[in-house]
């Protein structure tokens, strides 16, 4: 009976061991998944801004042919873009205010949804001004946005396709 004490003790003692092993393992795999979650590629503020620019051109071309399917593309690229800076952009302070455009869009998706051209221009203006607004406001007043001369690529068609019926 007097054996089995030193035993039980020796393999409490190896078991302990293998415990502290394993959680080693486990920390050194969740230090190096950390490590590959902050080296992991993410666009920067300026970069979805970028995308915003193109598809706000392109929104703007759509509205002008009439081509109401493709501004409903361009209006939601626009969209999704700002829930993206939303998501990936959470430790800048601009995109706490990123909803100011939410009025203008609101205008514009209802100007597309009833395909008409006045209200679709007087609220694309509203959205270029809240642009700016937004530039002044967080001291980027030197990017100023305007309503587009020319379409951003020459290799896209803004006319309206016709519908095969
Ligand atoms: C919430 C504020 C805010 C709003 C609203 C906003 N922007 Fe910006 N924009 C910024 C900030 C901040 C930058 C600078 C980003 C950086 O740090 O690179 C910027 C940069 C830009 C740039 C320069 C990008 C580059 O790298 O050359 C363009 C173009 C741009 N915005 C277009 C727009 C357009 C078009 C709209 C409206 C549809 C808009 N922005 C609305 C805050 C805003």
């Amino acid at each position: 009976m007097k054996q089995i004490f030193p035993i039980l003790f020796s393999i409490a003692l190896i078991s302990c061991n293998q415990q502290t092993d394993q959680t080693q393992l486990l920390q050194k795999r969740v230090d190096s998944l950390e490590h590959q979650l902050a080296e992991t590629y993410k666009p920067g503020f300026g970069e979805f801004m970028s995308g915003i620019q193109v598809h706000h051109n392109k929104l703007w071309f759509a509205g002008e042919n009439e081509n109401w399917k493709l501004a409903d593309f361009e209006i939601h690229e626009i969209m999704e873009a700002i829930d993206n800076i939303k998501k990936y952009q959470k430790e800048r302070k601009e995109s706490e205010m990123i909803d100011m455009l939410n009025p203008a869009l609101d205008s514009l998706n209802n100007a597309i949804k009833l395909k008409n051209p006045k209200l679709f221009k007087s609220s694309f203006i509203t959205l270029t001004n809240t642009c700016n607004q937004c530039h002044r406001q967080t001291q980027f007043e030197f990017n100023v946005v305007k309503i587009p001369d020319q379409p951003p690529f020459s290799n896209q068609d803004f006319r309206k396709q016709l519908e095969k019926k």
